[in-house]
């Protein structure tokens, strides 16, 4: 194979024709980097939309639905303690009233969260309960009362005691919307009531596609940004949610909810620690709470670290460093896997993974100029965006996701788009009934202004700075560097600035030490920015997971979820830089019947992160 900086060359110039590398081309094609942001979220928008992008994500056998939507959450009446009612099955709902403004005493306003638990199975009395485990499914903009609905039963199990442990604690979980998000209220909203609007711009943005798409991609895109986030940022009013919604205001929401659930047991409030697990966004927001209130850290399990320095750009150099070792690890494990275990592999068995490389690159060069037409009741037309796309959410989730891919560029190759158009219609259709707020997992509004408000004022760089930007994220990572900078662009239309946000230091003692989880393979939170955090809190341990995909989710690990597990029960930790192996490959399962089971319920927990938040966080900022 060649070098690998011919080969980011090589890379780039087939998934970006339009950037030149000489003078006057480079200067016009300057403004067709990019791709946009928003798109992804038109999937995301409704619960059961998803299921068509990641059809393993469904595995209830007897068919039932696992979110009642009858619920009232209006008739539960919204109270400044814990007030549980029965919701569900099995489950208790309240609505928690906190101040809007904890810090500049601007408003006496209320927000009132929308707050799930699923109590342990002893009372809280008895010797083996061990606490409320907190949990946040990442975005920002996720619905985390949904999230543990969908979870609870697979966490439960994960992070309970082993069956032989007789003292082991049982937890209750707790989940929340945030504020802003989901059935919190006041909910943060751009487009006002008009949904149908909304998700027609989105699909009107995943057509645009990415800025190589065309010579006139990177202005329409830009403009569009342009008229959402300022649309998004104008007329707000004084005490708008939209002044009190970064990270800063979820870290103290979250100590109000410890206290209060301290309350609730009827213990002493003053000291009570947090146990939280976070995933991607959320671990910036345990990051936020360790450097606030590092005397109330219990125990912290951060996976998938976001760096908070490189955070407050929004969309950084060092969050694609290991992206193009992602991309990688599909020729390679598919080339071993060999045909038909992989559909992309040569048919002849020849191990060589240049051979999926070049195939891989091919069919997206072919559709970018010929879509593939498939003439179905109901016609469709797969474009080489759509199909980079597939291969941007892939690398979230290899394991799930890198048959399907195979098999999807196999198919294309031969001019099949049947499996595609399935896959594909959520983002081209509106499938989701437009008025059902209810049926939504995340929230892309909430998500726009809860980052930029996080981040710094971008407000200052013009187009061809941003252009700038844009093309050097590509030569980084030409797979999807133009996708992740759609990110900062969204927010240097944003002009809004919060009340209050939370910029660092960064550096603390927390009360007890930190797990930081990183992948050696992570498309956008790579394993070193788990091991810088490390350093900057004392006494905590780095844990690396040798496996492709986005958190340790992403491949079951009976070495990691042990570790985990230990943590949340005896306070146990590895040995600082302990590597945990994977016990599957994205093209096989390796073991025994139960280590199958571990990573059905496994991958039931890292679907529903995908699909609730997990690095929705760049996903869908428009
Ligand atoms: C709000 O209060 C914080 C903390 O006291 C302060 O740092 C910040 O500047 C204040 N914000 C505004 C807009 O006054
Ligand atoms: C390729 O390898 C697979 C798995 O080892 C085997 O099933 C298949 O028959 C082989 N194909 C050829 C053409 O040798
Ligand atoms: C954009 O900003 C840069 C740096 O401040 C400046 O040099 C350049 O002239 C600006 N370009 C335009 C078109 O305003
Ligand atoms: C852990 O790994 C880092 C980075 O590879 C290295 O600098 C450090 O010395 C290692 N620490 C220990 C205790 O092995």
């Amino acid at each position: 194979m060649s070098s690998p900086k011919a080969e980011l060359q090589e890379l780039r110039s087939i998934l970006n024709p339009h950037v030149g590398s000489t003078g006057a081309t480079r200067f016009k094609s300057r403004y067709l980097l990019f791709l946009f942001a928003a798109l992804l979220s038109a999937m995301y928008h409704c619960a059961g939309r998803a299921q068509y992008l990641f059809p393993l994500t469904t595995r209830h056998e007897d068919g039932t639905v696992w979110y009642n939507p009858d619920f009232d959450w209006e008739a539960l009446k919204p109270s400044t303690s814990l007030q549980y009612a029965p919701c569900y099955d099995g489950y208790q709902c309240a609505r928690l009233t906190l101040p809007m403004d904890y810090w500049n005493g601007t408003t006496d306003a209320t927000v009132n969260l929308a707050l799930i638990k699923k109590p342990a199975i002893v009372p809280v009395d008895d010797p083996q309960y061990g606490g409320a485990v907190i949990m946040n499914p990442g975005g920002p903009g996720g619905h985390g009362v949904k999230f543990l609905l969908r979870v609870g039963e697979q966490v439960s199990n994960l992070l309970g005691p082993s069956s032989d442990d007789v003292e082991g604690k049982y937890f209750d979980l707790i989940s929340f919307d945030p504020r802003g998000v989901g059935l919190s209220t006041p909910n943060l909203a751009c487009f006002g009531k008009n949904s149908i609007l909304e998700q027609v711009w989105s699909i009107r943005n995943w057509e645009e596609g990415s800025f190589g798409t065309s010579d006139v991609a990177f202005g329409r895109l830009w403009a569009m940004s342009k008229a959402k986030s300022g649309s998004c940022a104008s007329n707000v009013k004084e005490h708008d949610i939209k002044r009190y919604v970064t990270t800063a205001y979820v870290a103290r929401d979250i100590l109000e909810i410890v206290e209060k659930h301290a309350e609730w047991r009827e213990k002493e409030t003053s000291d009570e620690k947090l146990l939280y697990w976070g995933f991607s966004y959320g671990t910036y927001i345990g990051e936020t709470f360790a450097a606030m209130y590092p005397h109330r850290v219990g125990r912290l399990v951060l996976d998938g670290v976001v760096d908070p320095i490189d955070n407050l750009q929004i969309a950084a150099f060092t969050d694609l460093s290991d992206t193009e070792k992602t991309m990688a690890s599909f020729y390679h494990s598919c080339a071993e896997a060999g045909y038909p275990t992989c559909a992309l592999a040569d048919p002849n068995n020849i191990t060589d993974p240049t051979l999926v490389r070049e195939r891989t690159l091919a069919v997206i060069e072919t559709l970018r100029y010929d879509p593939v037409a498939v003439i179905v009741p109901e016609p469709e037309v797969i474009t080489s965006n759509d199909l980079r796309m597939l291969i941007f959410l892939s690398l979230y989730h290899p394991v799930q996701m890198f048959p399907i891919l195979a098999k999807t560029l196999a198919d294309l190759e031969k001019g099949d788009g049947s499996g595609s158009s399935q896959m594909l219609r959520p983002y081209h259709d509106l499938t989701c009934r437009a008025t059902a707020s209810i049926d939504r997992v995340f929230d892309a509004d909430a998500q726009l202004a809860i980052t930029c408000s996080d981040g710094d004022d971008l407000t200052g760089y013009n187009r061809t700075q941003f252009a700038s930007f844009a093309e050097t994220l590509t030569e980084i990572s030409p797979t999807i560097g133009d996708i992740w900078a759609a990110l900062r662009m969204y927010c240097i239309h944003y002009p809004l600035r919060p009340q209050y946000r939370y910029t660092g230091p960064w550096e603390a003692s927390p009360a007890y030490p930190v797990l930081l989880i990183g992948n050696t393979m992570d498309p956008v939170t790579p394993a070193i920015n788990a091991y810088k955090m490390a350093k900057r809190m004392t006494d905590s341990i780095f844990l690396l997971q040798d496996s492709p995909g986005h958190t340790s989710l992403a491949a079951y690990s009976k070495c990691t979820t042990r570790y985990v597990k230990e943590y949340f029960q005896r306070g146990s930790l590895p040995l600082a830089n302990t590597t945990c192996e994977v016990e599957e490959k994205p093209f096989g399962l390796k073991g025994d019947a139960r280590q199958i089971a571990a990573h059905t319920q496994h991958m039931d927990i890292a679907d529903a992160f995908l699909e609730y938040g997990l690095g929705m966080r760049l996903l869908g900022s428009a």
